[in-house]
C-alpha cells in the first residue's frame, strides 16, 4: 500500500479512496494501538474530500469500512491492489480497481443561470483573469452560441480564423462527432493576448447543429448506445484531454442561457457550476427549473453509465456540484423607490429561492458543496456602468484598464479598484481547486 494512491470503486464512478500514508507493521511497533502497521486514508468524492479514515493493518493488508446511505461496504486487499470484497448486509459488492497513481487535479466549472443577460459571461471573463494572476492555468470554452466571450477575449481575425476547416472553434472540435466520422478532433485553443495561463476554445454559432444531435441521440444513450454515450461525452473528452495536454487546472465553461440538450451535456461534464443571478422575478423564477432539470440529469446520467458496456468510454460523473450564486446588480431595474431598495425587495427572495429550488433538492444528491458556514452566495458584483464598454472595447478586464484605453479621472481608480469584487470569489474558488 503506497502513499498516494488512488483507487476507485468501479460501481461508484465518483468515488476514490487515496492512501495518505501507510507505515509497515515492522515499523510501527512503538505505538501498542499501531502495533499491526496502519493505513491512513481519504475518502474523495467527486474530487471533495469526505472523510479521513484510518485503519489497522496487518503486514500491507488493508481493511476498508465505507458507509454508503446506511449500507456498510467494505474493501479489502493487500499490497497496491484492492481485490477482494468482504461481505456483509449488501448484496452487490462494489469491485475496487486501482486507477492512475497520480491525482487528476484538473476541475471543470461551469458558470450557468437559464436566464439570459445576468452577466454571466462578463463575470467568467474577470474571474478568469484573477484565477490566471494568481499562476493558475485556465482554459475557457464558448458554449454559447452567442459567442460574447470569445468576442470579449480574442480578435475578430482570431475569432474568424477558429471558423475555418482548419480552425478550433468549439464546432470544428466536434465536427466528426457530428459527421460520425470520427473522435473528437484535438485541436489546440487560442491562447489570450500573450498571457501563459489563458486559453479559450472559440464559440461557434454552428454548435446548434451539434445540439440537435445532442438531443436526439439521448434516449439512445441512456439505452446504452455506445456510438450515441460517444456523442454525449465528446465535449467532455475534449477538455479533458485538451486541459491535460496545456496543463490547465481550472476549466471554466460559458453555458447558454437554457436547459437544452448541450447545458445537459456540458454541465453534466463540470465538477461544479456557479450560478450568477440578478434580483429580479425572472432570475428567481428560473431557479426552479434549474433545480428541477439537474435533479432529471442526475437520474439519467446514471441510466447511461449503468447502460454503458465498454469501460473504454470516459463518460462524466454527470453530478455537477453547486457552489454557490453571485449577485450581479447591474441591471436591478430603477424603480420609484430606487435602486438599493431594488435590490431590498428581492435580495431575501434570491436567496430563499436558491435554498429552496437548488440546496434543498441537490444536497439529497450530494450536489452541494459544504462551505463551513453553509452560505452559498459567493458574491456580489455591482453595476460597473461604463467601465464595462471600456473594457469590452480593450478587450481587457475593467481591472486591467487604464488611461491608454481611454479611461480618465476617477474612472482610472474605480477601475484599478473593481478587482476587490471579485477577489472573494475567487478565493472560494482556490479553497476548492487548490
Ligand atoms: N457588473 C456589470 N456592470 C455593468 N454592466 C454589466 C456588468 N456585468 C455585465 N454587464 C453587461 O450586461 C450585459 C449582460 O452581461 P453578460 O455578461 O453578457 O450576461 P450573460 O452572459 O448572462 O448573458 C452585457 O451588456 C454586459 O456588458
Ligand atoms: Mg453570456
Amino acid at each position: 500500500m503506497k502513499e498516494g494512491y488512488l483507487f476507485k470503486m468501479v460501481h461508484k464512478p465518483d468515488w476514490m479512496l487515496q492512501v495518505i500514508d501507510a507505515v509497515p507493521a515492522s515499523s510501527a511497533g512503538k505505538d501498542k494501538e499501531r502495533d499491526k502497521g496502519y493505513v491512513k486514508y481519504q475518502l474523495i468524492q467527486q474530487g471533495v474530500r469526505r472523510r479521513e479514515l484510518y485503519e489497522a493493518t496487518q503486514d500491507d493488508f488493508i481493511r476498508m469500512l465505507i458507509t454508503d446511505e446506511g449500507d456498510d461496504l467494505i474493501a479489502s486487499g493487500t499490497s497496491t491492489q484492492l481485490t477482494t470484497i468482504e461481505e456483509t448486509e449488501t448484496s452487490e459488492w462494489p469491485v475496487v480497481s486501482e486507477i492512475d497513481s497520480e491525482k487528476e487535479p484538473m476541475k471543470i466549472i461551469s458558470i450557468f443561470n437559464n436566464k439570459g443577460g445576468v452577466g454571466k459571461t462578463t463575470y467568467l471573463y474577470h474571474v478568469a483573469h484573477l484565477l490566471a494572476k494568481k499562476g493558475k492555468k485556465v482554459l475557457l470554452v464558448d458554449l454559447d452560441a452567442q459567442c460574447n466571450l470569445s468576442a470579449y477575449a480574442i480578435t475578430d481575425k482570431e475569432l474568424e480564423q477558429s471558423w475555418n476547416d482548419r480552425g478550433n472553434s468549439i464546432w470544428n472540435i466536434v465536427k466528426p462527432v457530428y459527421e460520425r466520422l470520427g473522435d473528437v478532433r484535438n485541436r489546440k485553443p487560442t491562447q489570450l493576448r500573450d498571457n501563459d495561463n489563458l486559453f479559450l476554445v472559440p464559440g461557434d454559432v454552428l454548435l446548434s447543429n451539434f445540439e440537435d444531435t445532442l438531443g436526439n441521440t439521448w434516449s439512445s444513450a441512456k439505452g446504452g448506445d455506445l456510438g450515441d454515450l460517444r456523442v454525449q461525452s465528446a465535449i467532455y473528452r475534449y477538455i479533458k484531454k485538451m486541459a491535460k495536454q496545456i496543463e490547465a487546472g481550472i476549466v471554466l465553461l460559458d453555458l447558454g442561457p437554457n436547459l437544452g440538450a448541450l447545458n445537459r451535456a456540458v454541465l453534466s461534464s463540470s465538477h461544479y457550476f456557479i450560478v450568477p443571478i440578478s434580483p429580479d422575478l425572472f432570475s428567481i423564477r428560473g431557479t426552479r427549473n434549474l433545480g428541477d432539470k439537474l435533479v432529471g440529469w442526475h437520474k439519467e446520467w446514471n441510466q447511461c453509465k449503468a447502460a454503458c458496456t465498454d469501460e473504454s468510454i470516459d463518460l462524466p460523473v454527470g453530478q455537477p456540484t453547486f457552489l454557490g450564486y453571485v449577485t450581479q446588480q447591474h441591471n436591478v431595474r430603477s424603480n420609484k423607490e430606487g435602486m438599493t431598495k431594488g435590490w431590498a425587495l428581492f435580495g431575501d427572495r434570491v436567496h430563499d429561492a436558491v435554498q429552496a429550488n437548488i440546496v434543498d433538492k441537490l444536497k439529497n444528491l450530494d450536489q452541494v458543496y459544504e462551505w463551513k458556514d453553509s452560505n452559498w452566495n459567493l458574491g456580489k458584483i455591482p453595476n460597473l456602468h461604463s467601465l464595462i464598454p471600456y473594457s469590452l472595447e480593450a478587450r481587457k478586464p475593467v481591472f486591467e484598464c487604464s488611461s491608454k484605453d481611454g479611461l480618465t479621472g476617477a474612472h482610472i481608480s474605480s477601475a484599478r479598484e473593481s478587482s476587490k469584487f471579485f477577489e472573494p470569489i475567487v478565493e472560494r474558488i482556490l479553497q476548492v481547486v487548490p
